[in-house]
């Protein structure tokens, strides 16, 4: 059994970008046989960049609300709150003090972070070491990230060597980092790459007429509606195409080569294939929405084997330190 854990930023609602390009392929994985797969709600990170205690509630209720809706099934994958787990932040210490500062002060997210936020933590500083505490803590094979964090699996692929060396025993498993080569990248309303720090987003959850109003929002050229159109640089299209089957695909496009065929019907296509696609999602996200405590109920069943497992793996550690 190939066991694979990842970390979900709680930076705010998933939007199209988030859900095509990580959720859905990550529930995927979960679905596949011969794989047990972790999924957390990195709480703890959040609060290196955001200090408000309502918006980091809201936020990982709309995370895990989102998972849940988009099919990730609890019963056979755990989905958990960082934050639940205390024995992270207690693995985290014992890591720190085996990772390199001159190591970490190398770290390329916190060189950019620092040189664009205004608060600089020294919890900004070690968030590599929590992260490497994240994946210790389960013997973990596989992590699947995205190219920003291979350093941080760099970092904790050695301190977990370092350390089964310095104690002469396999204590932790070294993990692989995955990256998807392949993984689509979701154009945003602008044409630029779909992200919430571009605030150009299509959020998948907004009630009808305000999502009408975002698909309405996209940017397309000023081809008056009689004349043939180029889909392939329409970002409409580009966005039709990644959720349409084959078929509707090819009508769309010969649609736009034809001529007479205008942005305001594109666009509306393009929201009604929404609607449809994610119907049942939308239903079930605003039910996990108005009913957070059933979205508590769900997580802290996981919650309950996962602290099992870090209990587990920290008595491994306490002892082989030395702290009994
Ligand atoms: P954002 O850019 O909105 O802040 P994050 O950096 O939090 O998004 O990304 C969370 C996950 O979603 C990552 O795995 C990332 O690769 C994926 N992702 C984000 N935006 C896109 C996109 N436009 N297309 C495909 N995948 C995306
Ligand atoms: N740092 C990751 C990110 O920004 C989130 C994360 C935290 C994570 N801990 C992790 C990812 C452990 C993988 C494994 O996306």
């Amino acid at each position: 059994m190939k066991r694979i854990l990842t970390g979900i930023q709680s930076t705010g609602i998933p939007h199209l970008g988030n859900i095509l390009g990580a959720i859905e392929p990550a529930i995927r994985l979960a679905n596949t046989s011969g794989t047990e797969c972790l999924y957390f709600i990195a709480d703890l990170h959040s609060l290196t960049t955001i200090k408000d205690a309502e918006t980091r509630l809201a936020n990982v209720r709309s995370v895990a609300a989102a998972w849940l809706a988009l099919g990730l099934d609890p019963e056979k994958s755990l989905l958990y709150r960082q934050s639940k787990i205390p024995q992270v932040t207690e693995l985290s210490w014992y890591l720190g003090c085996f990772m390199p500062f001159s190591r970490l002060s190398l770290a390329h997210s916190f060189k950019d972070k620092s040189d664009n936020l205004g608060d600089v933590s020294a919890g900004l500083f070690t968030y590599p070491v929590l992260m490497a505490a994240d994946i210790l803590l389960y013997d973990v094979n596989t992590v699947p990230v995205g190219k920003d964090q291979l350093q941080h699996l760099e970092f904790t692929r050695d301190v977990a060597r370092r350390i089964n060396h310095e104690y002469q025993q396999e204590l932790f498993v070294v993990p692989e980092a995955s990256t998807d080569e392949r993984v689509m990248v979701v154009p945003g309303i602008d044409g630029r790459k779909m992200s919430k720090s571009y605030n150009n987003f299509v959020d998948i959850f907004l009630p009808e007429k305000k999502l009408k109003k975002k698909i309405n929002s996209i940017v397309t050229s000023s081809t008056p509606v009689e004349e043939p159109k180029d889909p392939d640089t329409c970002n409409v299209f580009r966005l039709y195409e990644l959720l349409a089957t084959p078929e509707a695909t090819e009508t769309m496009k010969a649609n736009y080569r034809n001529g007479g065929y205008g942005y305001g019907a594109a666009k509306k296509a393009l929201f009604e294939l929404i609607l449809d696609t994610y119907a049942d999602t939308r239903t079930t996200y605003d039910r996990y929405v108005n009913d957070p405590a059933e979205i508590d109920r769900v997580l802290e069943k996981c919650e309950q084997n996962v602290r099992e497992r870090a209990d587990r793996k920290l008595a491994e550690v306490r002892k082989a330190l030395g702290f009994g």
